[in-house]
């Protein structure tokens, strides 16, 4: 099934929450709706869903316009953060109960709940009750719920943001393996970018009730296309300057008292975006020196703030710098957006 939204708009009294959304997810696709708090990504989800009723624009499902069709009618199965499920129902219960509309075709609902369970990986739990299960686990019920009458679109609103770190990391992996195991349509909704950038076959990246950018991860992380959108997805060091084009191979941006090169011929006000991880102090271009403010260590390395007159630059490097220290990155590494 494939979705389509065509200029959606949905206000609230003064609080307009779509502004015009357009996105297409494709058949089978892990589709991921990510931003800021506030967003509209919740709003989105349920003009999906038919929660919410768009002011304006479509909604099509198959190409076709799905207004007027209720939300039971959708074939849509929702998980929401905190999905409550029936506290004195068991989780086999709770599950069945997803196939209140649908029995299972060729099988008794009994074999179909052993089934989703084993999905989820909670074979033999049919019979606890919700409270003696993990956070972790109920969000695998509340899966198993949405996914009982094999749905043609699966919905997911922050499903995870309620876990911890490490089970989230657990789980999204999960989510992933069984989403692929039944090519079911999905549109996840987050606001963690590192959960966006991992999950996703292509994600969309919303910003005050509008759609900033689609693509695939590697794409939107390595071309954002606004300064939003580079900031947003991954950490950026974005510097304002003004390219005065002209050189050999690409164009001499001035930052401050710095000139830097950059890949690309441009002129006038623009931004340069530098990711932490392209900075570094054995690069041979576009050195500047800068003083270290502070040092987080990551495990894997540092995340170093540096005040470089005045202005902070982030870097991740190997090892915790003091004092003054001369950075650089190749020019090829900086994203280059014209004001
Ligand atoms: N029922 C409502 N009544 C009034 N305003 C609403 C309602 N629902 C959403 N809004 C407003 O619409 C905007 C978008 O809300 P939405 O819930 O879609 O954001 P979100 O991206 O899901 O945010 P979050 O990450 O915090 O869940 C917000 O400004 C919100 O305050
Ligand atoms: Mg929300």
């Amino acid at each position: 099934m494939s979705l389509e939204l065509a200029d959606v708009e949905r206000a609230y009294g003064d609080a307009v929450a779509l502004r015009g959304v357009d996105l297409t997810v494709r058949d089978g696709e892990f589709f991921t709706l990510v931003g800021p708090s506030g967003c509209g990504k919740t709003t989105t989800l349920r003009c999906i869903a038919g929660l919410e009723t768009p002011d304006a624009g479509a909604v099509r499902f198959d190409g076709t316009d799905v207004s007027g069709v209720p939300p039971e009618d959708r074939n849509v199965g929702v998980v929401f953060q905190h999905y409550a499920l029936f506290p004195t129902m068991t989780v086999r219960e709770n599950v069945a109960y997803g196939l209140r509309f649908d029995p299972p075709a060729g099988e008794s609902v009994e074999e179909r709940v052993d089934d989703l369970l084993a999905l989820v990986d909670l074979t033999g739990m049919g019979e606890r009750d919700p409270d003696e299960l993990s956070g972790g686990q109920r969000q695998r019920v509340a899966l198993a719920r949405a996914l009982a009458p094999a749905p043609d679109v699966l919905l997911l609103d922050e499903p995870l943001s309620a876990l911890d770190a490490r089970l989230r990391d657990e789980l999204r992996l999960e989510l992933k393996r069984v989403q692929r195991e039944l090519g079911v349509t999905t549109v996840y909704v987050t606001h963690d970018q590192a959960e966006a950038l991992a999950v996703s076959d292509r994600l969309a990246v919303m910003n005050d009730g509008r759609v900033a950018q689609v693509g695939d991860p590697e794409s939107v992380y390595e071309n954002p296309e606004t300064r939003f959108v580079a900031a947003f997805l991954g950490e950026n060091n974005c510097l304002d300057g003004r390219a005065v084009g002209g050189e050999t191979r690409g164009s001499l941006v001035r930052v401050g008292d710095a000139s830097f090169t950059v890949a690309g011929d441009y002129r006038g006000a623009v931004t340069c975006c530098i990711r932490p991880e392209s900075l570094d102090v054995n690069a041979s271009h576009n050195r500047f020196e800068a003083r270290v403010a502070e040092s987080e260590f990551l495990g894997d390395g540092y995340r170093v703030h540096f005040d470089w007159n005045g202005r902070s630059v982030v870097a991740r490097l190997d090892d915790a710098p003091t004092g003054r220290v001369t950075l650089g990155f190749d020019p090829d590494d900086a994203v280059v957006l014209e004001r």
